[in-house]
This record gives structure tokens, sequence and C-alpha cells, in this order.
């Protein structure tokens, strides 16, 4: 089966009494017990529950894995992730990666006693000489929130494989469809489902997909443990989200490279971050490992934040809003928002500029986009 039979099909046959087409969401908290001696399949919707196991079915299928975890947010798959590391452990993370993760690697595993540090993973040598004795776990994030970075997935899981340590891809802004970082010798993969793969802006999630038989118990344990699982509706909510995956990121990525275009000649723009432009550092590299180059758009305009700030706030059909990958686009100004758990100093040194603006290009007309953007920076 194939990308776009699979988003359709995986797990959603038609199924006796009714053979709905579409399989209802189970929304039941707990399930009867009709052999008093063997727990039935399900038993209770933190540990498992039928809407859930087909959104996981689907969530393995697209990224080539064995296993599929649905979680109740990024965040919360990030977390699962990182219950793998032990106190005394050395987590290795690119130094470009989302505020969110950033904050939960400084503010909570650091003061739990597992070592954190930072690297320019845009060159594999940097993250090479970074490793540690201690090394268990490398971070990897490509392209990369907010500047788009791109970053050789197979070379930098094979340093991981050589340290002996997991790598774990945050695979939120290119999604399955466009890149399958499992295939190219990632051990985890981890998405914020709330993007591009639910996609209407109306859920929030996260998922870890893996091979490795010895890594279902512990990150199944876990979120049944700590009950970071997500809602049957939620999971019936992003099923149906799925299902157009690969149509609506044609038409972002096609509005994207449009949009990078347009400003990337605009006279009041600085700087055009968009890996499908042949003047990205990383446009081979992105050649290679995705199979198209996103719909996310980052561009500097001259001037400071102040600058900036009032180009986001004369925008009208791109709107100021947190998050991404939703049908409608949005604009977001890091320093305040996706990135405002780091300090500006931290921003600086990770190349995030105060004149920085994020465009989630939506699946709008690209004409409608265009004006919009020339309106604003006029
Ligand atoms: C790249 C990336 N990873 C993880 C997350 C966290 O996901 P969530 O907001 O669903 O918890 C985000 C959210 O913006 C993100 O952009």
């Amino acid at each position: 089966m194939r990308f776009s039979t699979k988003v359709i099909r995986v797990g959603q046959d038609p199924q006796p009494p009714h053979y709905a087409v579409i399989p209802p969401p189970v929304q039941s908290a707990t399930f009867y017990w009709p052999d008093a001696e063997n727990p039935p399949d399900f038993d209770y919707t933190r540990a498992g529950n039928p809407t859930r196991h087909t959104l996981e079915q689907v969530y393995a299928a697209i990224e080539n894995a064995k296993y599929g975890l649905a979680q109740a947010t990024g965040m919360a798959a990030i977390t699962t992730a990182c219950s793998l590391l032990r106190p005394g452990d050395h987590l290795l993370a690119p130094s470009d990666l989302y505020g969110g993760t950033y904050r939960l690697f400084e503010r909570y595993l650091k003061p739990m006693g597992i070592e954190v540090s930072y690297a320019d993973a845009t060159n594999p040598d940097n993250l090479a000489s970074a490793v540690r004795p201690s090394t268990r776990m490398i971070w990897l994030e490509t392209p990369t929130n907010p500047t788009l970075k791109i970053v050789d997935l197979e070379r930098c899981a094979a340093i991981a494989r050589e340290a002996g340590a997991l790598s774990v891809m945050d695979n939120t802004f290119a999604t399955p469809y466009l890149q399958n970082p499992l295939d190219l010798g990632c051990d985890i993969v981890m998405h914020s489902t709330t993007k591009y793969i639910n996609g209407h802006s109306d859920v929030v999630g996260g998922a870890l997909m893996w091979n490795d038989d010895a890594l279902t118990e512990p990150l199944t344990l876990y979120a049944k443990s700590v009950g970071n699982t997500p809602s049957p509706f939620d999971c019936w909510l992003t099923l149906r989200g799925l299902k157009t995956l690969p149509v609506r990121m044609d038409r972002h990525l096609q509005n994207a490279q449009a949009v990078a275009e347009f400003l990337a000649t605009h006279p009041k723009v600085e700087r055009v971050y968009y890996p499908g432009l042949p003047s990205h550092p990383g446009h081979e590299i992105a050649k290679k490992q995705m199979r198209g180059f996103g719909g996310m758009v980052s561009f500097t305009v001259k001037g400071d934040g102040s600058a900036a700030l009032e180009v986001a706030s004369r925008l009208q059909v791109f709107l100021l809003a947190e998050s991404l990958g939703g049908v409608e686009s949005l604009v977001c100004y890091p320093p305040k928002m996706s990135h405002a758990a780091m300090s500006e100093e931290e921003r600086l040194a990770r190349g995030i500029p105060p004149n920085l603006l994020r465009l989630s290009v939506g699946i709008e007309d690209v004409e409608d986009l265009i004006e919009d953007l020339e309106q604003a920076l006029k």
C-alpha cells in the first residue's frame, strides 16, 4: 500500500455490525470483561482504546515503522522519549530547536541529573566531537524551528549509532509524507501531530514511531503510567485530518515555494530561510533526504524587531498566532511566541534574530497570500 492509500485505509476496514465506512469513535473510558478470568483487548482508555489503536496503526504505517504511540501533545511525546534517560546520562541536542523542547531540557531534565548540551548539527562533525562517553541520546530536528536549518539525518544517525546512543528525530516540520527518518537510520521519530498531521488546528496531539522491539515496553508503559495519552475523540479527529495529508502537503509546499521566491526579491526583506531556495545552505541535503521542502518559510524584515512586528500586525490573510501546519496561513513572531522560553542572548547565539518572522504557509489561493505580504511590507 502506498502513502496516500495508507492514510485512508490502514486499520479502517468496515466492521460488523454496521460496516460503517468511517469507524466511529469509541468514546468510552472503560470496557466490560465478558470473561472474568481474562482481560478484554482494551480494558481502560488511559492504557488503550480502539480508536487510538487505529490511529497508532496509521502512525506506524506512514513512518515505515513497526510501532506507533499516540500522545496527548507533541510535548508529551518528547517527554515519553526522554523517559528513556536516567540521571548521569547525557543528551546531545541541536542548538537550533523548538523553544518548548529547549525549555523541557533546561528546566526539567537538567534538574533531574540528566546532562544536556547543544551543538550546531548542520555540521555533523560538531555533533561527533560533542559526544561524551555518557551520551545516551542524540536529539535531532530538521528542518529546524524557526530558521529551517537542514541536518544530514543519515550522518547524524550514524554518529549516534557509533556512540551507542539513541537518535530521536522531531519530524514535525517535514511530515512523514516528505521525510522518513527511520529509513535514514534514526531510532525514534517524534511528531507534534497538532501541526500538519492533523492539519486543521483543532486538536493537540503527538506521536512516537520506532522499530526496535526493546523500546516498546518502556515507551508504552511510561505513557500508560503518567497518563499522557490522547482522548478517543481527538484520535478520531486526527484520523480524519490525516486522510488529506498528502493533498494538503502538495499545496502547502507549492504555496511556500511561491511565497519564498516572492520574498527573496522584495526590497524590504533582508533574508529568506526556505530549504527550497537553491541559495539555502542545506538545499542539496534537503533534496537528498526530503521529497519536497515543506510549508514553512521564515524571513527577516529590514530593520529591528519592531519593524518585523509591524509587518506581522499588518498581515490580514496570515493570522498572527502560535502553531503551524493548519490549512490556514499563520505568521509567528518567534521571540514572543514559539521561542519566548529562550532569552534574547540564547536566541542570538542560535541564529534567531529579533527581526525574524516565521510563516506557516496555508493552502489558500497563493495570489491572496502574496498580495497580503505585499501590502504588509509597504
Ligand atoms: C517542532 C516542534 N516540536 C514539538 C512541538 C510541541 O508540540 P505540541 O505543541 O503539540 O505539544 C512543536 C510545537 O510548536 C514544534 O513546533
